[in-house]
């Protein structure tokens, strides 16, 4: 790989859509690794710009703001504050963050757009698309709905069916309807332009497939699976009333596709923060570009917007696009629509000031190859075993020590021994150990070279008992409090772009003004005589009932679900009386029940049916009442039911109950007295 003397680096963070919060899914996946990278680049001095902003076009936006009534500029408005805020909490350090209903957006993606159709570089094709006669509008893919043609269900999208997972075309779906209005949408010609993807396939090919063989192999990969089928044009406006409109003759109703003029927000957003500069950003030759994305993006970061930059010219493309899988949660998928998340701003508020923490775990756990789980044990392990037990314990220890041997000044380095040799020569590796893994992406175990050197500090003081040789040989401890305090004084950088918070109380406590990436290699960051400021805790336990009670909230969530999906089971299709009429229910008076033997959810009752002959009826009900609380009730049962076997024994019916949300089983019964057989209707 031919190595470029780059002068700057560009660093993007993809524009989350601003129709919801941000959880710990966007922070792990894009936002944290993001941050770090830029941290490290500016803690080493170097030219670096970090874009961000909020994504405000596009159809789940639009639909959010119909369910609500009120209009998408409302939803953007307020979402898009409440990410910034998110962000700003949590310290992921943008140069800028704006949004693409700006003014220097819309400009700059239509002049984009208006670009590639003059010069001929889109396709106008004519499609038949599903259209509302009664809303008077083209219906984007979600705001239809139908019957799934693969598993039935009867609400798939048009995009999808979300019960089978396949992807789906709007007009696969049987029964189409509008969400919009209910009626049944007819297909309508309509004129939109395309991006020729296929025309650049085998650039593309060249420029990933034999250029890029570094990118992380899960990007790698699927890229090539892309460029391994035939690509097809893709349609880069939709007939939306939502978004930037389309700046050409004949376009009036449509609009830029989202992904079209989302990745130019990146360039818009730059354009703002430097209006006479940015140009430099996108187009010098020596100016490194990187995105941060979710597996998700893939597509359209490495072949969509770099089709979009070569057609239009004089772009830089992406030198390297480092996505991440996907969080899970407790071992389940993060859904914002079944609010199975941690939201930054609900994090906060149960734990203040602990920013440090969450990004610590979310490194640690960082879905950095494969998909990757959090859970509040681990949380509260990696807070207890390692923030608090490793770094926090060093760092009190070296600060305590001096404090009390020293009155907090930094005191002088004696003649080394062989102890002392080795922590130094290990402090001294540990720039190019973090730096080698940051420099290619791989966050997680640039966190981990740091804080193993947090754990090399434990150890060497712990060997060296300084307060055993206090007594003997207090000159000793001078040399290994010096040495420890350079460990500490070189954590507080090496930490800082992982845990910015806590890096900047650390050089608090130090007094620390001067930290640079490169005085990892100074072996003398405090020098002798110092006067250190008072030391306090960098982080405390986390105790297990804090944890229990971020457990019950998402139990509670869990169950708000489940109460949910069974509310929202539909009504089964309407029957005529003619077929109630053939359920023959009748009242039957219970006079014996037993637990079936080696059934643990059977019970057999044997009814006085008032035909003077006693029925027996078996039931699936035993985990919820015991045989003596039902003997001597009267109770509903469908008397002609084709007979079946359970266990041996014949069951001559079926005994009515309700069944709860949760699966929980109530036999049904009568308000009043009746005679056994009396009929039911
Ligand atoms: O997936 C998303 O959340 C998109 N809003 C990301 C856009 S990234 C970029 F293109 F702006
Ligand atoms: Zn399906």
């Amino acid at each position: 790989m031919e190595q470029k003397n780059y002068q700057r680096t560009t660093v993007t963070a993809a524009l989350p859509y601003a129709n919801g919060g941000v959880h710990i899914g966007h922070l792990a996946g894009v936002y944290v690794p993001a941050d770090i990278y830029v941290r490290y680049l500016r803690l080493k001095n170097q030219d670096v710009i970090f874009i961000g902003g909020s994504d405000e076009h596009g159809v789940p936006i639009t639909i959010r703001a119909r369910k609500e009534g009120v209009t998408p500029q409302d939803i953007v408005d307020r979402y898009h504050s409440m990410i910034k805020k998110s962000f700003e909490d949590f310290g992921i350090s943008f140069d800028i963050y704006s949004r693409t209903t700006s003014k220097t957006h819309h400009q700059l993606a239509s002049d984009f757009f208006r670009k590639l159709y003059e010069e001929g570089k889109l396709l106008e094709k004519e499609t038949e698309q599903y259209y509302d006669e009664e809303a008077k509008q083209f219906l984007a893919d979600r705001y239809i709905t139908g019957e799934c043609p693969h598993c039935h269900n009867e609400g798939a999208y048009g995009d999808q069916c979300e019960k089978c997972g396949r992807d789906l075309s709007p007009t696969e779906l049987l029964h189409p309807r509008s969400t919009i209005s209910g009626s049944s949408p007819v297909l309508k010609k309509t004129k939109n332009w395309y991006l020729p993807l296929n025309e650049y396939q085998e650039w593309l090919k060249t420029w990933i497939l034999e250029g890029h063989q570094e990118w992380r192999s899960n990007v790698y990969g699927q890229c090539k699976s892309w460029l391994d089928l035939d690509l097809q044009p893709r349609a880069m406006t939709r007939d939306l009333d939502w978004g930037i409109p389309v700046p050409v003759e004949g376009a009036d109703g449509k609009v830029l596709y989202v992904w079209f003029d989302a990745p130019i927000g990146y360039i818009s957003n730059t354009k703002e923060l430097l209006p006479d500069s940015w140009e430099q950003w996108w187009k010098a030759p020596d100016t490194r570009l990187i995105h941060f994305i979710g597996k998700d993006n893939i597509v359209f970061h490495c072949i969509v917007f770099p089709v979009m930059l070569k057609a239009h010219g004089g772009y830089i493309l992406p030198e390297n696009v480092p996505a991440n899988e996907f969080l899970n949660l407790e071992d389940d998928k993060i859904s914002t629509s079944k609010n199975w998340a941690v939201w930054l701003h609900e994090y906060l508020v149960d734990f203040p000031g602990k920013q440090d923490v969450l990004r610590y775990v979310l490194t640690a756990n960082a879905p950095e190859t494969k998909d990757n789980n959090f859970t509040w044990k681990d949380f509260q392990e990696r807070n207890n075993n390692e923030l608090v037990a490793v770094y926090g314990n060093f760092v009190n220890r070296a600060l305590q020590l001096t404090k009390k041997y020293f009155n907090g000044i930094v005191p002088a380095c004696g003649e080394l021994l062989e102890a002392d040799r080795q922590a130094l020569n290990e402090l001294k590796e540990v720039k190019t150990k973090v730096e080698s893994l940051l420099d290619v992406f791989k966050f997680r175990d640039a966190q981990k070279e740091a804080m193993n050197l947090a754990r090399i500090g434990n150890r060497y003081i712990t060997e060296c008992e300084p307060w055993k040789v206090w007594k003997t040989d207090p000159k000793r401890v001078e040399t290994i409090l010096y040495i420890s305090l350079q460990l500490v004084a070189h954590l507080s950088i090496a930490f800082e772009p992982f845990l910015p918070f806590s890096s900047a109380k650390l050089r608090r406590m130090l007094n620390l003004d001067r930290f640079n990436w490169d005085e990892l290699s100074n072996t003398e960051i405090l020098k002798p005589g110092y006067q250190l400021a008072e030391p306090e805790l960098l982080f405390e336990k986390i105790e297990d009932e804090t944890i229990e009670a971020q457990r019950q909230k998402l139990e509670a969530t869990k169950r708000a679900n489940e109460e949910a999906a069974y509310r929202a089971k539909e009504i089964k299709p309407v029957i005529d009386f003619s077929d109630f009429e053939k359920l023959d229910l009748r009242v039957g008076h219970i006079k014996a029940c037993e637990k079936v033997k080696k059934a643990n959810k059977l019970l057999k009752f044997t009814l006085d049916d008032g035909s003077g002959t006693d029925r027996t009826i078996v039931s699936g009900i035993a985990k919820f009442y015991e045989p003596e609380e039902l003997i001597g009730k009267d109770v509903l049962f469908i008397a002609n039911l084709a007979p079946r076997k359970l266990m041996g024994i014949e069951s001559q019916g079926m005994i009515l109950s309700a069944e709860d949300f949760n699966g929980d089983l109530s036999v049904t019964s009568l308000l009043r007295k009746v005679k056994p057989g009396s009929q039911v209707g």
